[in-house]
């Protein structure tokens, strides 16, 4: 694939319709059979067009990955903060880290093919152009295999377990950390 047709960049308010589609297609295919069907939904119906709309009037964390002119996925990272943290003993662990990537998320049929690594690294370099470093840390239900297996491919170490909550269930997140 020409390196001209994957473009990563800021997303803007003109990008909400497509990134409500990215999120609705990819948290179905990722959270179907890991989080209750009630919860997966009402996180899906949240996030509308209108919440992405308001959320990229006022924010420039998200980035957006356009494959042939097509949105594949939406990545949000900035400053680390101790609320994203699921405990007071992980916020501790992720003091280290000044940036965190919060969600990275393709389309199924962008998925195995190399584009979320690239999207990681570029979020990386972004944080750490904005002077949002060092260190990364990103969280994963634990129960995501996919998102586990890829983020220690990436290198990203070991932080151990916490328990969270989402959508008034009880779940088990894996941090990963790179210094
Ligand atoms: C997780 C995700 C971003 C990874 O992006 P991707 O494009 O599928 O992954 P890549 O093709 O770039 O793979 C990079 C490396 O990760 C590893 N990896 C990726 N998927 C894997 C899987 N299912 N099992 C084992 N290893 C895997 C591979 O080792 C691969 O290295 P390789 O080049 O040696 O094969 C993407 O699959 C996705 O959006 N998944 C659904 C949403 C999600 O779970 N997001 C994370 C939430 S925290």
């Amino acid at each position: 694939m020409l390196a001209s047709s994957v473009i990563i960049r800021v997303a803007r308010p003109q990008d909400a319709e497509d990134l409500a589609l990215v999120h609705e297609q990819s948290w179905r295919s990722t959270y179907q059979g890991i989080l209750p069907h009630l919860a997966l939904e009402r996180q899906i119906a949240a996030r509308s067009t209108q919440w992405w709309k308001r959320v990229l009037t006022k924010s420039r964390d998200i980035l957006i990955l356009k494959i042939e002119g097509e949105p594949a996925g939406y990545c949000s990272a900035g400053r680390s903060t101790l609320g994203s943290h699921p405990n007071a003993m992980s916020a501790r662990k992720g003091a280290a880290f000044k940036g965190e990537i919060f969600e990275l998320y393709l389309k199924p049929e962008y998925q195995g093919l190399g584009f979320g690594s690239r999207f990681f690294d570029a979020a990386r370099e972004t944080l750490i152009s904005r002077g949002i470093a060092p260190g990364l840390v990103v969280w994963s239900l634990s129960d995501n295999e996919q998102a586990c297996a890829f983020y220690r491919a990436k290198g990203g170490r070991d932080l151990g377990q916490v328990k969270d909550c989402f959508g008034g269930v009880s779940v088990m997140k894996s941090g990963f950390g790179w210094s």
